[in-house]
């Protein structure tokens, strides 16, 4: 399996996005600005590994400050949220980016657990019983963002696997008697959007090294074909029956029977289950309420924003018309036409059968 992000001890190191399924290029990070770069160009993308790659910008950040100037405990602070609110331009919708860039300056402080949800935080919380003070020069606080970081990465693995055994059981329930499995996803919540086997591709990966037949329609997800070069790459290479579809032939497959069971990521939650997720997946749910067939979000809790009572208020990231009127340098549209580009939409929680969180299943009663 391909890794998305790792920490070589010096610098962050990303397989770069833009570039598959073509070519498999690893680009090593050292200061935010180039972190920021590659959150926002989609060198690293999908919402779980943009949080994790945005608490290792932070701490490129400090580090770079305490390099430069040996700085005071104060000031390596000042720089932590400096560079946390910088990154936290880089884009607008996966909450986890904020959840991470929270939890990694509270955490510093001693003040322990991030607001925005309870998943992994039980251990944040587990290590910041008792009053942690800050610590009083500069790389001890460099040096604690790093181990929150690398913390965050290992746990992301964990609760990937963790919904892999929530998903599964729930899904092999709509399985026909005599077929394999066949699940539907749109966009990449794989391998290549996480730390570990994904979100909605997390049932996939136990399935199939279960023995259980397994088959997945992966739609293509325009316009940046997330699905085409991602999804379907690397289940691919993971040996999994894998069959790509333009987005405009899911209604038609529906249609046919020949889906179990939709299976989508999720770039955040609000309050009263509105799951906002790549382009595209409010129309396949609608198309599932059509067909009867069930439509499952995996959900890690980072994902979830309890604070936002409503769906409709989740801020939805719009993109360069570029993306739409070319690829790879190509036309496909012509120059000056008015384009309409929301990278993601908001899926209302009456079209979700359950939203499946590391910790167990959100359905509506
Ligand atoms: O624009 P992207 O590629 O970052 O969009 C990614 C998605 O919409 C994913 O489905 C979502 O982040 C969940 S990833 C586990």
């Amino acid at each position: 399996m391909l890794t998305t992000i790792e920490w070589t001890g010096s610098a962050l190191r990303l397989l770069d996005q833009t570039r598959l399924p073509g070519e498999v290029v690893y680009v090593d990070l050292t200061t935010p600005a180039s972190v920021h770069d590659a959150i926002k160009r989609l060198v690293v993308r999908g919402a779980p590994a943009i949080g994790v790659a945005a608490a290792f910008g932070a701490y490129l950040g400090v580090r770079a400050a305490v390099d430069a100037t040996g700085d005071t405990a104060d000031a390596a602070l000042a720089k932590l949220d400096d560079t946390c609110r910088y990154l936290a331009t880089a884009r607008p919708t996966a909450v986890n980016l904020f959840w991470a860039l929270d939890r990694v300056q509270r955490v510093v402080r001693g003040t322990g657990v991030p607001p925005v949800n309870t998943a992994a935080q039980a251990t944040v919380a587990a290590r910041s019983t008792g009053f942690q003070p800050v610590p009083d020069d500069a790389s001890a606080i460099a040096q604690r963002v790093l181990q929150e970081a690398q913390l965050m990465l290992k746990e992301d693995a964990q609760i990937c696997d963790q919904l892999g055994e929530q998903l599964l059981p729930l899904l092999l329930r709509h399985q026909k008697f005599d077929r394999p499995l066949t699940l539907l996803t749109h966009c990449n919540a794989g391998a290549l959007a996480t730390c570990g086997i994904g979100t909605a591709t997390a049932p996939m990966y136990l399935a199939h090294a279960r023995g259980i037949p397994l088959k997945v329609y992966a739609d293509e997800t325009r316009p940046l074909l997330q699905g085409a070069r991602l999804t379907a790459t690397e289940l691919r290479r993971a040996g999994i029956d894998v069959t790509v579809l333009c987005d405009n032939m899911s209604a038609s497959l529906m249609a046919g029977g020949a889906v179990d069971a939709v299976v989508v990521g999720t770039d955040r939650v609000a309050a009263d289950g509105g799951v906002a997720n790549k382009v595209g997946t409010l129309g396949v749910a609608i198309l599932a309420k059509h067909f009867g067939v069930p439509f499952y979000v995996a959900a890690p809790t980072s994902s979830i924003d309890p604070h936002l009572p409503h769906g409709r208020d989740i801020p939805i990231e719009h993109r360069a018309a570029t993306e739409v009127t070319r690829w790879g340098g190509v036309p496909t549209a012509e120059d000056g036409v008015a384009v309409y580009n929301p990278a993601f939409d908001v899926t209302p929680f009456e079209l979700v059968t359950a939203i499946v969180t590391e910790h167990g299943v959100w359905k509506k009663s």
